[in-house]
């Protein structure tokens, strides 16, 4: 984790502990210059004994060795498909249990060349299972009034997938054996299609694509992360909006934040 990424909580205890060994060293060596300084003070000061006690010779300078690999996990082959393989590989794949319960598998949908954002939800529902494209229920319904709010649209500038491409039954999170079968796929898409900018909606979709598995909404929203380079933005899920319109305002101040950045034009929620 690089100090950028740290909490300051993190930051705090790194330098409380650092500070507690650099004064743990000073103790010791000041200790040795005092003996030094009061013994010698009329003579000729000789510091070598001092310096062999501080720096001893007696300890083999140990070879840095890479650790030995006995198993490197291949490289996936889905990283490095076209779109149109990348689609044939999901349209048949079998790598987790969803395979068994799906109608459809719901790959992405919108514009698949640079658009200005990248919208990640959870994973297909009902309708998105029969129709096989995402965000087409009531939530994807949502999700077009916020993404028209500031000038976006999947018929034009957006890309819509999610971060499972088949349907977890009763709409249950998916588990993260399924999300971790199916992240070839979403990070492959990410390259591919090289958003300007990345909106994760809900929960399962900001964890995994901030790796903080056990981090809150109301900690990943309204920040910007950037995931390879993309700035990457996370907010409510639109079913949750629509459960508890509570989370409306923090969606907007999201929204605007994203359109902001991207300079977008905004009109109204
Ligand atoms: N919810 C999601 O997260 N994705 C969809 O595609 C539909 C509903």
């Amino acid at each position: 984790m690089s100090t950028e990424e740290m909490s300051a909580k993190d930051r705090r205890n790194a330098l409380s502990s650092a500070l507690g060994r650099t004064d743990e060293l000073m103790d010791s060596f000041m200790d040795v210059l005092k003996q030094d300084f009061s013994a010698k003070q009329h003579e000729k000061r000789d510091f070598s004994d001092t310096a062999a006690m501080l720096i001893p010779d007696d300890e083999p300078v140990q070879e840095q060795t890479e650790p030995e690999v006995l198993f490197k996990e291949p490289e996936d082959d889905r990283l490095h498909m076209s779109y149109k393989a990348l689609c044939a590989d999901a349209s048949t794949c079998k790598r987790c249990g969803l395979c068994t319960t799906r109608k459809s598998v719901v790959f992405g949908t919108g514009c698949q060349d640079r658009p200005v954002v990248m919208v990640i939800g959870e994973g297909p529902g009902e309708n998105e299972d029969i129709q096989g494209l995402p965000f087409v229920g009531k939530a994807g319904q949502y999700l077009d009034r916020w993404l028209a709010a500031i000038s976006l649209s999947r018929e034009t500038n957006v890309y819509i997938t999610n971060t499972v491409k088949c349907r977890p039954p009763q709409n249950r999170d998916p588990y993260p054996e399924e999300k971790s079968a199916c992240n070839a796929f979403l990070k492959r898409q990410i390259q591919l299609v090289n958003p300007q900018a990345i909106l994760c909606l809900g929960k399962p979709a900001s964890t995994l694509m901030t790796g903080q598995p056990d981090a809150t909404m109301g900690a990943l929203r309204g920040r910007f992360f950037f995931y390879d380079g993309i700035p990457m933005m996370c907010t409510y899920h639109p079913a949750a909006v629509l459960r508890d319109l509570n989370l409306k305002r923090p969606v907007w101040e999201d929204l605007k934040k994203l359109a902001r950045y991207l300079g977008l034009q905004m009109g109204g929620s």
